[in-house]
């Protein structure tokens, strides 16, 4: 079996390498190495699909990096709840966060035992900063939220909540970012990238389902919905090369483009009641 959250750090992991799983092929797909024989078939099956994966992963990631400068360098968050964080790899977002402002907090959630295996190389970090891990289901907002107060996150000023890529692996996505939006503090910001539902996606959305029991591709709607009442920032949601695109940016494949969608939204200040005037 494989680690459930909160079982004890000791005891040993299964990390169920006979079966294809969702960090692991991200992993494979993003050209790294943390990854078995199954995950690497079922990224070919990905790519058989649509061989414009590869390529939106990689978007993917790039935007992360954009965004997660954006929010450090322009709207002066600090702190930062990554959820679904993912396997580490290159440009984590401490690595990003610390390298503008290395008084950044950054608290990692996953499910993924492996995830929890790798932590250790996600809590290095500068001298002046944080980093956390926590072994948990996104679900678990409650349990997520006071460890992350725990490990150190000031949950009555602004944080960064990051949802990238991950929310398509809930059918009840709406129910999973809801209560981190309803905690966050005016001037958090919420960033969202998610798979788009669309005829190209099929293929892909049907191999996760048919392998890993998951895989809920949205339309433009849905995922627009996800963000709640916040306010979007410039530019809106776009697709993932077009979200502030780096000075020299190589040409976006416009075919990966269309497979996702992505945003970033401020937490508006609560609308204070005028009270009766007469
Ligand atoms: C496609 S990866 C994205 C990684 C990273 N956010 C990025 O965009 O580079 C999705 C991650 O979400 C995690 N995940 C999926 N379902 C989860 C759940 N119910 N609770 C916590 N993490 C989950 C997976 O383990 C995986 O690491």
């Amino acid at each position: 079996m494989s680690r459930q959250p909160g079982q004890d750090a000791d005891e040993p992991i299964d990390l169920g390498q006979d079966v294809a799983n969702i960090a692991r092929v991200y992993d494979c797909l993003l050209g790294g190495k943390d990854n078995y024989s199954a995950d690497r078939e079922f990224a070919r099956t990905l790519l058989l699909e649509n061989k414009h994966v590869e390529r939106l992963v990689r978007d993917n990631r790039a935007f992360l990096g954009r965004a997660v400068q954006f929010l450090v360098q322009e709207a002066g968050v600090r702190q930062f709840l990554d959820i679904g964080s993912g396997l580490p790899t290159r440009e984590n977002v401490h690595e990003v966060a610390q390298r503008s402002a290395p008084e950044c907090r950054v608290v990692y959630i996953d499910h993924d035992p492996l995830v929890a295996v790798h932590a250790r190389a996600l809590l290095t970090c500068t001298p002046q900063g944080r980093t956390a891990y926590i072994h948990a289901d996104a679900r678990e907002s409650a349990t997520i939220l006071g460890k992350a107060s725990r490990a150190g996150l000031d949950l009555s000023q602004p944080v960064g909540l990051l949802f990238v890529a991950i929310l398509h692996f809930f059918t009840d996505a709406q129910a999973v970012v809801a209560p981190f939006r309803d905690a966050a503090a005016p001037g958090s910001h919420l960033l969202i990238s998610h798979g788009v539902d669309r005829p190209e996606m099929a293929g892909i959305a049907a191999a996760y389902q048919d392998q890993l029991g998951v895989g809920t591709p949205r339309t433009a709607q849905q995922i627009l919905d996800l963000f709640g009442t916040w306010e979007l920032v410039q530019p809106g949601m776009t697709a993932l090369p077009d979200w502030r695109p780096a000075d020299k940016a190589p040409a976006p494949d416009r075919a990966a483009a269309e497979l996702g969608l992505c945003g970033v939204a401020r937490k508006p200040e609560p609308v204070i009641g005028r009270g009766c005037t007469r």
